[in-house]
């Protein structure tokens, strides 16, 4: 996808994208010593707002990180940005990182000031042709770091992950450690047994603790339906009657095949169709 111009938000100042500056010395892009987030907007207003800034402080404290917005300003750049790229549907991207400072991998003193940078990306997320279809994983050795809870800009294995995952044929991958699923490259992963029950990986540092994965297991509980937090094998998966992922950019999405195995009957399952049409109305009513 080519890149289309829009304002994006740099360290206080609101700029085309193409006047846009940071420091070849900047240590997100040296060390990836940096945490973001997404947060989706439908109808140009966000998603779950507060449960991104929640985590977004809990990945800056587990790096010892500081932040000299604060939440309210942090929404007022979010809504300038929308409102001044018109964005109706997508996502906005925000990173922080530690700053600029000569390479050393010692950090720089804490008055080094971070380096904050936002932009939106329009993105049809309502109508999207994976949640009609169904999504084909496949599965990859999960070889990231050990603080897969901490939302870090260190991107690479999950990049190489989805392009193996492509290259074989599917859309996504999901990580395996130890024969079980960990989450997806950039979403939580879930399965549903022949009961019902909804199986998902329990939180630790593992997994990334999902917004959406938060909200739909809400969803899920007002709904009356069984959930289980659990480490579950490939092989267990491969023998669920549904299973679908979970984030905000993908909302909730069905998967249809995994590693060659027909999922249930082939086609988005039931479960997955209510969790997500739920999820989405009620974010809607609860947007900012
Ligand atoms: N990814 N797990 C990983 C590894 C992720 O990167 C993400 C999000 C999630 C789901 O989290 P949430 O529900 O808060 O979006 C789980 C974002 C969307 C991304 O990197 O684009």
């Amino acid at each position: 996808m080519g890149l289309t111009m829009r304002i994006v938000y740099v360290n206080g100042d609101y700029l085309a994208d193409t006047e846009a500056k940071i420091s070849i010395f900047d240590r997100g892009f040296l060390f990836a010593d940096g945490v973001y987030e997404v947060t989706s907007v439908l109808d140009g207003k966000l998603i779950d707002f507060t449960g991104h800034c929640t985590r977004l402080r809990r990945s800056l404290g587990e790096l010892h990180m500081s932040l000299s917005l604060d939440d309210d300003q942090l929404l007022s750049i979010h809504r300038e940005l929308v409102t001044r790229n018109a964005l109706v549907e997508g996502l906005i991207y925000l990173q922080v990182t530690r700053g600029a400072a000569d390479r050393d991998f010692v950090f720089p003193p804490a008055d080094t000031p971070e380096t904050v940078v936002l932009f939106t990306q329009e993105k049809p997320l309502i109508d999207s042709m994976l949640a009609a279809r169904g999504q084909v994983i496949r599965t990859v050795e999960d070889q990231r770091w050990g603080r897969c809870d901490i939302k870090t800009v260190q991107l690479l294995f999950p990049s190489l992950a989805k392009m193996e995952a492509k290259a074989q044929g599917g859309d996504d991958a999901w990580l395996v450690r130890d024969g079980f699923v960990t989450e997806g490259s950039s979403n939580n992963a879930y399965i549903v047994l022949a009961d019902g029950t909804i199986v998902t990986r329990d939180l630790s540092h593992s997994i990334l603790s999902g917004i959406t994965r938060k909200a739909v297991l809400e969803c899920a509980r007002k709904l009356q339906m069984k959930i289980e937090e659990r480490p579950f094998t490939v092989e267990e998966a491969l023998g669920a009657v549904e299973a679908f992922s979970t984030s905000a950019s993908g909302f909730v999405s069905p998967v249809i095949e995994i590693d060659g195995h027909t999922i249930g009957e082939g086609k988005p399952g039931s479960t997955a169709r209510q969790l997500r049409e739920v999820y989405i109305a009620e974010m809607r009513k609860a947007a900012i």
